[in-house]
């Protein structure tokens, strides 16, 4: 007996390492990336919290990772969250729990969390929607979340929105009124109606969603866009301002990169956080410029 083992072992060994010296010259560098890359992703689900059976109680969030200035992060890929869903959360609060618990690296913007400030405009589920306002028991699972399309990446959900900070302050995004009021704590009078025609354009919270869902703008770098075109549209038709201000703030709009280049596709509209017709103020303002450009003789 004790002399069959060694002689059975010293048959097998080399026939495995002959089979995996035969699997490893088959395999092409293509392969071994993959297999690395499989490996890396099972590492991180299981520090992202994967349980070992499905589980109904948590939440998969695919989250786009992206890091310029990390080696090893140059590529955008997408990262694995398991979140213990809880009633009421929201996406902002799903990306909180992954970054305290499973990569305190991984960055988007907030502030408010309550749909004010604007600054967690994201693009979750294919769609443009705050972060905050968005109901993890709303969405199909798993959650997708991407940074907002047609705008450059910075890190991770982070996109540069200097470019639409330029759009906007190219509108004058500022009330300029026509006459003083009485006095330093006199406030400018405004008639109800007036008040009821702008209402809506003021809800703008500056987030984005509407130039990130524009076709027209992510094709002309110099459209102004729905948000600074709801700006203008909002003090133009704030008669405290006057017929000189309105003249002067239609000529911004009645431009070869203004209103003109809407083509009423309604997307700015239909993602809106704040509910705000933002093709219906466009096309008004266009009606606007027309009749302030016709002559009666
Ligand atoms: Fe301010 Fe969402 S965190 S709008």
């Amino acid at each position: 007996m004790s002399t069959q083992v060694p002689e059975e072992q010293e048959q097998t060994e080399p026939d495995e390492q002959a089979a995996e010296t035969a699997v490893q010259q088959r395999e092409t560098p293509g392969d071994r990336r993959r297999a690395e890359r499989d490996a890396e992703r099972q590492e991180r689900q299981a520090a992202a919290g994967a349980p070992a059976e499905p589980d109904e109680d948590a939440v998969l969030l695919k989250v786009f990772r992206y890091d310029p200035e990390v080696e090893g992060k140059m590529e955008p890929r997408f990262d694995d969250f398991y979140v213990p869903r809880k009633k009421g959360m929201t996406v902002l609060d799903a990306l909180i729990y992954a970054r305290d618990h499973f990569d305190t690296t991984l960055t988007f913007r907030h502030s408010c969390r309550q749909a004010v400030c604007g600054s967690d405009a994201l693009f979750i589920n294919g769609r443009q929607r705050l972060g905050c306002q968005t109901q993890i028991s709303d969405l199909d699972d798993p959650v997708r979340v991407e940074p907002l399309p047609h705008q450059d990446v910075v890190k991770d959900l982070v996109v540069d929105m200097e470019h639409f900070y330029d759009q906007m302050h190219a509108v004058e995004p500022f009330f300029q009124p026509e006459e003083e009021s009485g006095g330093d704590l006199e406030e400018y009078r405004q008639t109800r109606e007036n008040r009821e025609k702008i209402k809506m354009s003021t809800r703008c919270i500056w987030c984005g969603a509407c130039m990130s869902s524009c076709n027209i703008a992510a094709g002309d770098n110099q459209y102004l866009g729905p948000a600074a075109i709801n700006k203008a549209y909002r003090f133009a038709m704030d008669k405290r301002e006057g017929e000189n201000m309105k003249e002067h703030r239609l000529n911004v709009m009645d431009q070869e990169h203004g209103v003109w280049r809407c083509q009423t596709q309604f997307s700015c509209t239909n993602v809106c956080p704040k509910d705000i017709p933002l093709t219906e103020h466009i096309q008004e303002l266009k009606r606007e410029a027309v009749k302030q450009n016709l002559k009666f003789w």
